[in-house]
């Protein structure tokens, strides 16, 4: 579905990504991991049109999307849930779902997704007239998420869900996702918990510095090997 050949870009005239190729394939779940600066969040700003691609070329579906703004990405059916969780912190939980729907085509699904929504996170449900601002960590990163899936995306990229999170929270982000898979959605992950990311994905991507240095299905990762390159420099 996504595509990046040989890309390259950064910030100004400094350079993060050198010709990082890739590939997420429809309905599976593609994990990005390595560590603190490697630019996984980099190469997630330069696919949604927020940083200038400097060299290669991104792609969804055949189609070339360099310079594509940020603001068309939706019409492409792509959502990306940042590292910081934005949400409208003076809204309640559900108009920052209803705000998920904002596009004209989706206005006539928004009951129906909002029910989807609580349905699969009921605690959201019961905290649909709290405003955002007053939320746990755990239940922002549900609400991010579950206002990404309100646009129906069929590319979903999440940044870091499971950071700063409590263990039980973590594994409810983590099941979350499964489900999300299980259910046919493309998704890509980034992701520092290495362990966690690999168990539930198809195919792994190591960057460090900037660079792919290891690309392969889930079941053929050895963690060793992904420790050795991760704390490699
Ligand atoms: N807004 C920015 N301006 C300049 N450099 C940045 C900016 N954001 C990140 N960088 C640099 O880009 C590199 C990769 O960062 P980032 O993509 O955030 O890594 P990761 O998400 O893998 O931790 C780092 O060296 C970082 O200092
Ligand atoms: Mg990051």
């Amino acid at each position: 579905m996504l595509e990046l050949d040989r890309v390259r870009a950064g910030y100004g005239a400094i350079n993060v990504l050198w010709d990082v190729s890739m590939r997420a394939q429809a309905g599976e779940l593609t994990a990005i991991i390595g560590p603190n600066g490697a630019g996984k969040t980099t190469l997630l700003r330069t696919i949604m049109g927020l940083l200038q691609v400097n060299g290669g070329e991104v792609r969804l579906d055949g189609n070339r999307l360099n310079g594509t703004p940020t603001w068309h990405m939706a019409d492409h059916g792509v959502a990306l849930i940042t590292e910081d969780r934005l949400t409208f912190r003076d809204m309640s939980v559900e108009e920052n779902l209803i705000m998920g729907a904002y596009h004209p085509s989706h206005r006539a699904h928004v009951k129906a997704r909002l029910e989807k929504s609580y349905l699969m996170f009921p605690r959201l449900r019961e905290r649909r007239a709290q405003l955002a601002g007053l939320l746990s960590g755990g239940e922002a990163q549900m609400l991010a998420m579950a206002r990404a899936l309100m646009s129906e995306p069929r590319l979903l990229i999440v940044d870091e869900p499971s950071l700063g999170l409590a263990p039980v929270i973590v594994n409810e982000v983590f099941e979350t996702l499964e489900r999300l898979k299980a259910g046919g959605r493309t998704i890509i992950l980034v992701e520092q918990n290495t362990e966690r990311a690999i168990g539930i994905a198809d195919h792994v991507y190591l960057m460090q510095s900037g660079k792919v240095v290891l690309s392969q299905r889930a079941r053929e990762v050895s963690l060793d090997r992904v420790n050795q390159l991760y704390f490699a420099r």
